[in-house]
């Protein structure tokens, strides 16, 4: 697996700010970065995935983020079966607190167990510290104002479209 090429993971159930935040650095250190859109089995989702990868191309090309990132979405297995199909060999983990310390670690070591894939830790930018998709979520919900936390395609969209959904 080459070490030049890296993943980043997530829901993305809807991409916010600081998940661009952490694109944009992880594809600044890696040749190719593929953002992934996986379906995580203990969430309840709130937007389809198809929508999700929507709204995260349109975010990262709004971004002006460098042109080495292949956005897509996973749904057939482990996480570490689309790395190794697309030769990554690092996974690329965004961490706002000790709390995702805790959440993300036993993954890493999993991961790294099947399949000798590594994982990178980035810490978030505190700027976006607070931000996260479950409060995005819930606030947009009950009406709230989300586009100080989400990049604009997506609040608008969470503002008109998703009331479709
Ligand atoms: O944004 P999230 O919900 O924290 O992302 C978690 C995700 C989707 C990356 C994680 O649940 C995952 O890797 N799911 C894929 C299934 C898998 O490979 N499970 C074993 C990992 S230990």
């Amino acid at each position: 697996m080459s070490s030049r090429i890296a993943v980043v993971p997530g829901s993305f159930d809807p991409p916010t700010l600081g998940h661009l935040d952490v694109i944009r650095r992880a594809a600044a250190l890696y040749d190719e970065l593929h953002v992934l859109v996986v379906h995580n089995p203990d969430k309840a989702a709130m937007l389809p995935i198809a929508q999700r990868l929507t709204l995260l191309e349109e975010s990262i090309a709004q971004a002006g983020v460098a042109g080495n990132i292949i956005v897509g979405s996973w749904s057939m297995g482990l996480l570490v079966d689309y790395a190794r199909d697309v030769n990554a060999g690092v996974l690329v983990k965004g961490i706002r607190s000790q709390i995702d310390v805790s959440y993300e670690s036993p993954m890493a070591i999993v991961n790294k167990h099947l399949a000798d894939i590594e994982t990178v830790f980035l810490l978030t930018d505190p700027a976006h510290a607070m931000v996260s998709s479950s409060l995005v979520r819930q606030v947009a919900a009950l009406g709230g104002d989300v586009s100080a936390f989400v990049p604009t395609v997506v609040a608008e969209f969470l503002d008109t479209g998703a009331r479709d959904i």
